[in-house]
């Protein structure tokens, strides 16, 4: 910019000139790495309540990984025990510490997805805050995937010299028949699909990325099934230790989210397991309506009227909060919001009852056939109150 003298450019002009030129010079100045050492790998850990973990963690972490450029970031749901203002408290003190806060959300497999799409290291590790992963692994890890050619280097409990330390017997069979089952959906052979300490290729993410189906607890598995080419795959054992601080957050209705991340990896590609889910609870709901309409008929003494409109209330009810346990586990309502979903759901299979007997009716009085005409009524039932709900009810977000 031209300087007359005794006239000063406005401020915001010469502020905007030397902002051009940085903007230029940006990325082609040769020495940003020498000035600030770029993460090599990027440690990714989900946490909820792990708030007493997190210091002793980072310690372990930072040993382990000497000479190694790493950074971690903490992916937290909005734990209740303040994990996110721990780890900001170190933050602040600390560039190499990142926190990610997920507010009214949930999940360890979807924690882990927005953990690595929000760093950029070519080498990326997931494991658990409550200090069970045996963090000396993590170097020779970083070293197979530096030199050799595999995608993925898992922490494995199922091969030589691995353990899981003192599971009770029942746990112990519990991971071992669903390890068995996970091999329908796996594409390689692995001793241990469902560990959940592994180091990946980005590579390997991206290509995997938009077919991950989230679901729960199982990323690893989950990785591994939505792969488009088969992963090359080297496990490494390692002993799972005790925790020391907090609770574990895998309960039974983690085993449902299993099964429905196979159910997404056999059948997802169809149809969506949301769907498939509604249609299994519906047919539910259908038994539970013949056995209340042949209670009250045969042993209460109702009327038919009344019978079948008692029956169609608790057929409603108990698909409501059926589908409210499992078809929906992710965004569960609770409190009023459910009295409010309940009254929604309620209106919504009101009016898709309305819809399925006209259809039914109509298709009856044209062509005979009393099964076909059901059948198409059902159907149309059923789509309706699925997607109407999916919108009123639980307001899905996917
Ligand atoms: N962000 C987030 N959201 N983190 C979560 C959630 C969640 O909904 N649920 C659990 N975590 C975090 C925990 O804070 C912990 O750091 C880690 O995920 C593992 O949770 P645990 O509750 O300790 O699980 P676990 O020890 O029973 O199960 C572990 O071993 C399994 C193999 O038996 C996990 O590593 C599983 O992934 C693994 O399959
Ligand atoms: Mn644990």
């Amino acid at each position: 910019m031209s300087r007359i003298d005794g006239f000063e450019p406005p401020l915001h002009a010469a502020a905007l000139d030397r902002a051009t030129f940085s903007a230029n010079e940006y990325g082609r100045r040769p020495a940003v790495e020498d000035r600030y050492p770029l993460p090599e790998l990027a440690v990714v850990v989900p946490t909820l309540n792990e708030r007493l973990n997190i210091r002793p963690f980072l310690g372990l972490l930072e040993a382990a990984l000497e000479g190694v450029a790493w950074e971690v970031i903490f992916v937290d749901d909005d734990s209740r025990d303040g994990t996110a203002a721990e780890v900001r408290a170190i933050a602040r003190q600390d560039r190499r510490v990142r926190c990610i806060q997920r507010l009214g959300r949930r999940g360890l497999s979807t924690a882990c997805i927005e953990g690595a799409l929000a760093c950029a290291a070519p080498y990326i590790a997931v494991m658990d805050a409550d200090l069970q992963h045996d963090e000396r692994l993590l170097p020779q890890m970083l070293n197979l995937l530096r030199t050799e050619a595999f995608d993925v280097v898992v922490g494995s409990r199922y091969v030589d010299g691995g353990g899981v330390g003192e599971w009770t017997r029942g746990r112990a069979n519990i991971s071992n028949f669903a390890t068995r089952l996970s091999r329908i959906i796996c594409k390689v052979a692995i001793a241990d699909p469902m560990s959940g300490y592994f180091m990946m290729r980005r590579e390997a993410f991206e290509g995997a990325m938009r077919n991950l189906s989230g679901q729960g607890f199982k990323i690893l598995l989950d990785l591994l099934a939505s792969s488009p080419e088969p992963l090359r795959v080297r496990e490494l054992p390692f002993q799972f230790r005790q925790r020391r601080h907090g609770d574990s957050k895998l309960d039974t209705l983690v085993a449902w989210e299993f099964v429905t991340l196979l159910a997404d990896k056999l059948v997802g590609h169809i149809v969506p397991v949301r769907f498939v889910l509604f249609a299994l609870i519906g047919a539910l709901g259908l038994v539970v309506h013949m056995g209340i309409l042949r209670t009250a008929l045969a042993m209460l003494g109702f009327g038919f009227p009344e019978s079948q409109a008692l029956a169609t209330m608790v057929a409603i009810a108990s698909n409501f909060f059926l589908n409210n346990l499992f078809t929906y586990r992710d965004q569960r309502l609770r409190g009023w919001k459910l009295a409010r979903g309940f009254v929604s759901f309620a209106l919504i299979c009101g009016l898709g009852a309305i819809g399925n007997i006209g259809i039914a009716s109509y298709i009856f009085a044209h062509d005979h056939r009393w099964w076909a005409a059901g059948a198409v009524g059902a159907a149309v039932g059923l789509v309706w109150n699925y997607s109407v709900s999916s919108v009123y009810t639980w307001k899905a977000r996917s």
